[in-house]
Order: structure tokens, then C-alpha cells, then sequence
């Protein structure tokens, strides 16, 4: 299995170009499942998990074409209604075709995706949506099975802000019968990338972007050329690179209107932020001020920054509070953290940073995709060498990040 060899203390320098948004990238690819038209999305990032959602597209018999950053889909025979288990269980976001194949043939059969290191991950949100809808729905063998006569559109209201849930009600939602209005329902950018796609191929969905959000069902979709936005997580990622290694470096393409609170609070630590046009240039700090974070939906503080934010406060030059308010299990970086010299507490949802001088390489492995960020952050400060293992987990989310770093001047190599 690869890994990652850093020899820390490097300063960054330079600019990076932010890929295209993973978690934008996977609903607007399994929402091609709406229509029989050719889809060519641009600036797609060549990451594990967008491999699997187009192996899934292929199962249920849609054809593409992969080719560097472009990914062109073509749905027009659709002949399997399933969503395979060896698939679903190795991408939780596969659930995504359940709503685009509901809302095409009301029909779809996906297997139940298990939780993952971080939480429970339920999904009784989008079913129940469903249902609302007129779909019936029966779980056995580990399977979900949704039929329905026709979709009719109808007022949806989720409990809990759930981004999967928002974006499956969307799919299903675009070819039903009549409106449908979705409450209290995520604004994440990636709902937006995904709602403007579809709007692109002829869907009417208004409201995006905001708490509540209208769909009025339309007979049928076009094709269209899309580009899938820049990931404001990774664009995070490589600001708190800056901030932890006191490093000044440029962001060419940051989705700044994304970036508002992460631009705040590294603001808030110390660093210094620039904007010109597109481009962002942070100058990082050697010892951060202790800036506390709360995870929220978007626009607050998201949860897939919140480990890498653990990394970088775990230099400040006090004591810190990070809540994390979305997942229930998601500190399994701490543990790893700690190894290399940081010494945070965890108490439930809440950890308790208190700052030291310095970091020291150890060997450490990743748990989970935003847990790795954080301890290739961390390696990137440490003194000596880090060795991180399972890094299998970081190419679900990250394009190539090691080459990224060392264009940016950083020690980093992947061994295999
Ligand atoms: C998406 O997961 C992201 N994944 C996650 O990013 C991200 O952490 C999460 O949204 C929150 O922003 C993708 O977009 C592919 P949710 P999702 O439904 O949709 C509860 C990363 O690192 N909930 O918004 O699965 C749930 O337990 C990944 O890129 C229900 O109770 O998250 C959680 O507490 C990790 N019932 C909260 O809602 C449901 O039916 C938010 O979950 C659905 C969710």
C-alpha cells in the first residue's frame, strides 16, 4: 500500500490550482442519469471516488468517456435499476443514483450503504422524501427498493440540514409531476453546482443556495457542457498548508464567495489574506492565535475543514475549542495528532487544543479522507520525518495532493 514520506519544516512557496469539486463533481454525475442527452462536464478531479460513481453510471448502462478532467455521459439506454453492494460500500455517495433513477423510471434498487468512520450516516432523510413524493419503499436483503406510479411533486421539510438528502430530493424532484419545495434544506456550493447543472439541461429549480429551495417538474432534459466548480475544501486545505507551515503561497482559482468564514477565522489565527480577481495569497504564521471553531452547515464552519483546522490550532499560542456538530466520530485524527507532539483532549463532540511550540514527524495513519489532510498539514510543520500510511483515503478526495505540495516546495513523496 502507498504512502506518504515527509520531511517537515519546509517553507511553501508558489501558487497551486485547486481541482474541480468532489463533492459538486459526484450528484451532478449521477444526476446525468435524468436525461437520454450527452453530457460533457469539464474540470472534473481524477479522484477514487468520481472513478467509482462513473463505474456506477456504467452498471446501470450508461456510457462515458473519461479523458484527463472531461467526462462525457451518455444515458441513453438505461437497462439495470441497481446499484450494486461491492459499489456502494466503497462510496456512500452512490445512494445519489437512487434519486436520479427514481426520478427518470421511478424506479431504482441501491444497496444500504453502511456508515463509515465518521458516523452512522443515516439516509431515512431522502427516503422519507421520497415517499412524500409517492415512491414505495421496502428495505430487504441490504437492499432499498423505490417504485412509484409517478412522482408527484410535494412540500418537503428536513429536520436535519442533510446535504445527500437535498441533493437526492432535487433528482427525483426535476421530472415530477407539479412543484416541489424542499425546507430547511442545505446550501452547500455543491448544492448550487448541482442545481445550476441541472437548470442548465432544462430543469427549473430556484431558491438554491438558500434555506428552502422550488423545483417545478419539467416532461424531460437536454444535454449540455458543464464545468464543475473549484472545491472550496481543497482550496481550505491548502490555505491552512499556508497557515501551519508560516508560508506564503497563492490559490490561482479559489472560489472566494466559498471561502468567506475559512478567510475569517484564518484571519482570526494571525494570517494575512489577499485577494486579487480569482486569486487568494495567505501568509501563514508561526504561532496561530487560538481561534475556537463550531461545525455548521454552510455558510458556517464546515465539518470537512475541521480536522485540518485541529492540525493548524494545534500550533496556536494558546488554548482552543473545536465542536464538531455534524458527525459524531469524526476526532479519529486526534489520537494521531497527539503522537506527533500535540496535546488535545476530546470530550464527546468537543475537543480542547492546547497550542505547543512544535510538532514532531512519527509514523501515522489515516482513518479517514479529511483525518489525512490533517496529518499531511501537520507532517508539513513537524520536525523530521512523517510516514503516512493508508493514504488510500486521501485520493477519495484529494488530486494528486502530494505533487501539488511539491510544486509548492515541500519534502513529500508517495512510496509505494
Ligand atoms: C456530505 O455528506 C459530504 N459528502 C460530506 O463530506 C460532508 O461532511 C457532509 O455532507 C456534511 O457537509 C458528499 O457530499 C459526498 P449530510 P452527507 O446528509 O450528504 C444527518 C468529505 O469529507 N442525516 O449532510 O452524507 C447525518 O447523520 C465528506 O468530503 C440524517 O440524520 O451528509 C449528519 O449528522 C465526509 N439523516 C447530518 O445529517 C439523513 O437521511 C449531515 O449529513 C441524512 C443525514
Amino acid at each position: 500500500m502507498d504512502k506518504i514520506i515527509i520531511e517537515g519544516r519546509n517553507k511553501l512557496s508558489g501558487s497551486v490550482n485547486i481541482s474541480g469539486s468532489k463533492n459538486a463533481a459526484l450528484p451532478i454525475i449521477a444526476s446525468t442519469i435524468l436525461t437520454a442527452k450527452e453530457c460533457v462536464l469539464t474540470n472534473v478531479p481524477r479522484l477514487n471516488d468520481v472513478l467509482v460513481m462513473n463505474k456506477l453510471i456504467k452498471t446501470v448502462g450508461g456510457e462515458t468517456d473519461f479523458t484527463g478532467n472531461t467526462l462525457c455521459i451518455r444515458n441513453k439506454n438505461i437497462t439495470n435499476f441497481k446499484a450494486p453492494y461491492d459499489l456502494v460500500k466503497t462510496m456512500r455517495a452512490s445512494v445519489y443514483v437512487m434519486g436520479a433513477l427514481l426520478g427518470r423510471y421511478r424506479q431504482a434498487e441501491v444497496a444500504l450503504p453502511g456508515g463509515c468512520v465518521i458516523g452512522e450516516r443515516p439516509i431515512n432523510l431522502h427516503l422519507q422524501g421520497f415517499e412524500r413524493m409517492g415512491a414505495k419503499i421496502t428495505i430487504e436483503h441490504g437492499y432499498i427498493k423505490a417504485k412509484a406510479k409517478k412522482l408527484k411533486g410535494a412540500e418537503i421539510n428536513f429536520d436535519v440540514v442533510s446535504v445527500g438528502a437535498t441533493a437526492n430530493i432535487i433528482m427525483a424532484a426535476v421530472l415530477a409531476e407539479g412543484k416541489t419545495i424542499i425546507s430547511n434544506a442545505a446550501c452547500e456550493p455543491h448544492i448550487a453546482d448541482l442545481a445550476r447543472f441541472l437548470n442548465t439541461l432544462g430543469a427549473k429549480i430556484s431558491g438554491y443556495g438558500n434555506k428552502e429551495i422550488e423545483i417545478r417538474g419539467v416532461p424531460e432534459l437536454k444535454g449540455c457542457k458543464y464545468e464543475i466548480t473549484p472545491d472550496y475544501i481543497e482550496a481550505g486545505t491548502f490555505m491552512a498548508a499556508a497557515g501551519i507551515t508560516n508560508s506564503k503561497i497563492t490559490i490561482n482559482n479559489a472560489p472566494l464567495d466559498h471561502l468567506e468564514i475559512i478567510i475569517h477565522k484564518l484571519e482570526e489565527a494571525g494570517c494575512k489574506i489577499k485577494k486579487t480577481g480569482t486569486k487568494l495569497t495567505v501568509q501563514g504564521i508561526e504561532r496561530p492565535k487560538p481561534a475556537g471553531i463550531e461545525t455548521r452547515p454552510y455558510p458556517g464552519f464546515p465539518t470537512d475543514m475541521q480536522a485540518q483546522w485541529s492540525a493548524f490550532m494545534s500550533l496556536s499560542s494558546g488554548a482552543s475549542i473545536i465542536n464538531e456538530t455534524i458527525w459524531e466520530k469524526r476526532f479519529m485524527h486526534i489520537p494521531e495528532l497527539n503522537r506527533m507532539g500535540a496535546n488535545i483532549s476530546v470530550k464527546g463532540n468537543t475537543a480542547v487544543v492546547e497550542g505547543v511550540a512544535g510538532l514532531s514527524g512519527a509514523p501515522v495513519m489515516v482513518s479517514d479522507l479529511r483525518a489525512g489532510a490533517s496529518l499531511v498539514l501537520a507532517g508539513l510543520r513537524a520536525k523530521g520525518t512523517t510516514e503516512i500510511s493508508r493514504i488510500y483515503h486521501l485520493d477519495r478526495g484529494y488530486e494528486r495532493i502530494e505533487k501539488k505540495f511539491e510544486m509548492l516546495g515541500a519534502r513529500i513523496k508517495r512510496v509505494k
